[in-house]
């Protein structure tokens, strides 16, 4: 059992499919934090992507700093302004992955009226995972949301990625090499 409140409906794992639509956009010498531990399962999937990360169960609510470059996670919905009232507070770029309606909340629109994000829409809706296996379709899509990552994210707010299956991925191939060698 998670050391802080547990909600079932919280607890999901996101594929790998889902997180490369961001990672690979992220430089592979950025070492990133992923707070929301869930099964761990992201472990293995940012080492299989080539991160150097962080990703420890502890109450992402009791920590206030990072060394890591990054901060990016799926964190439990039914917190969702919570975990982005706190985000905002580390002076690190983040992106997080959350429904899409996140982006017309009242709560959401103030907190970032001074903050340039970009967003990345997946053209299938993601379907989580629970212990590794697909259960059923998502009620509702999901999109990352990403702040301070402009130098790196295609130049557009609004960026649609397709949701490819990892076996049709080389990793080696990732758009982020393209990108630090640019830079
Ligand atoms: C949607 S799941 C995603 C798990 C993982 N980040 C992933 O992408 O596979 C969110 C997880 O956050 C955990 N969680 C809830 N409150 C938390 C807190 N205060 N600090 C850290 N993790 C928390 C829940 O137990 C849940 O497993």
């Amino acid at each position: 059992m998670d050391p802080w409140k547990f909600k079932n409906d919280d607890h999901y794992e996101t594929p790998d499919k889902a997180w490369r639509l961001l990672t690979q956009y992220i430089p592979k010498n950025f070492s990133i934090w992923e707070p929301f531990y869930g099964s761990g399962n992201s472990s293995e999937v940012l080492t299989k992507f080539g991160f150097k990360h962080y990703h420890v169960k502890e109450d992402f609510f009791g920590i206030n700093s990072t060394e890591n470059d990054i901060i990016i996670s799926n964190p439990p919905y039914s917190i969702k302004k919570k975990v982005l009232e706190k985000i905002v507070t580390f002076d690190k770029p983040w992106a997080l992955l959350l429904p899409i309606a996140t982006i017309c909340n009242q709560y959401f629109l103030n907190l970032m009226k001074n903050t340039y994000y970009q967003i990345i829409i997946p053209t299938k809706r993601i379907n989580y995972l629970k212990k590794g296996e697909k259960i059923h379709g998502a009620g509702f899509d999901t999109i990352w949301i990403c702040v301070g990552l402009q130098l790196f994210l295609p130049k557009r707010q609004i960026i649609y990625e397709p949701l490819v299956d990892m076996i049709d991925v080389k990793i080696e191939n990732e758009k982020s090499h393209e990108k630090i060698n640019k830079h």
